[in-house]
């Protein structure tokens, strides 16, 4: 049996004071690459369909995608903690649907618990996903699925009102029994604040320094995505342009007859009997 980080770990880590590090992982290579690099929670965002599957926005992640996708991740690892989302409307329209789809996460994905977007509104949601005895993950700050309703990816939490309100969130859901709490994109100050008047872990993301632990794109911090690249995201590698001269030497080899050799070719030792092969057939 696999021996992952658990919820009770992420938990105690804030205690400790221990920062917390999560990546976004999409699938069995890179599952294997960011546990080497002792990532604690490898997590499956609904973001694959930007920056994997080619959306414009996380809007049309299905479950099948998110599904396969965590299956992969689970496969490539055996001590991070898995984290799957959940994607847009896979939660939102009934208890049923949410309880059902993060039920389907653990035991068709592998996955250890959920995440799902939202404040007060679906802490409700989370409560009744909790009992079930699956953890979950809460998202506020910019919630990338009510996009239509924000109107663009903005810093949220920026007026005095705005503030109170995220600080409500956070309380509601910790209430609700969430583990953690992704701050997506708020003032440095804010997420400060919400991190020292929770008990649970803040994993923050454009969320300044102060929160619990941080979680990155992983296309963001590679250098392998390049449609957009937040401000939030500093580049560790340009592993885009890396692969892209890889691949132009490999054609080049190609079309020049340069690869491959004998050296990347299987030789018989008598290769008199292939032109007797030839002559026969
Ligand atoms: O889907 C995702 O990658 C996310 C992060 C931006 C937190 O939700």
């Amino acid at each position: 049996m696999d021996n992952r980080i658990a919820i009770t770990d992420l938990k105690a880590k804030k205690k400790r004071g221990e920062r917390i590090v999560m990546m976004t992982c999409y699938d069995y290579p890179s599952a294997r690459l960011l546990e080497a690099a002792s990532v604690d929670i490898l997590f499956i965002g609904d973001t694959l369909g930007m920056v994997v599957l080619g959306y414009d926005t996380t809007i049309p992640v299905t479950m099948d995608e998110m599904l396969h996708h965590t299956k992969a991740v689970v496969r490539g690892s055996s001590r991070a903690h898995v984290l799957a989302d959940m994607p847009f409307m896979s939660y939102q329209a009934s208890p049923e649907d949410a309880l059902r789809n993060a039920g389907r996460l653990l035991k068709e994905g592998g996955a250890q618990s959920v995440k799902l977007e939202g404040g007060v509104q679906v802490a409700e949601t989370i409560r009744l996903i909790v009992e079930a005895g699956i953890p979950v993950m809460g998202h506020i700050g910019l919630t990338p699925q009510s996009i239509n309703q924000l109107g663009g990816y903005k810093v949220q939490g920026k007026t005095p009102a705005a503030a109170v309100r995220l600080v409500n969130d956070a309380v509601a859901l910790e209430q609700a029994g969430a583990y953690a709490i992704v701050l997506e994109c708020v003032p440095a100050q804010l997420a400060k604040t919400i991190t020292e008047r929770l008990a649970v872990p803040t994993i923050g993301i454009g969320a300044g320094p102060r929160c619990d632990g941080q979680v990155q794109v992983f296309h963001d911090l590679l250098g392998l995505f390049d449609a957009f690249v937040p401000k939030h995201a500093k580049r560790y590698a340009d592993l885009g342009s890396q692969i892209t001269e890889a691949v132009r030497a490999y054609a080049a080899d190609v079309r020049e007859g340069r690869f491959p050799t004998d050296k990347e070719s299987f030789l018989v030792d008598k290769p008199a009997f292939i032109s007797e092969a030839a002559r026969i057939a």
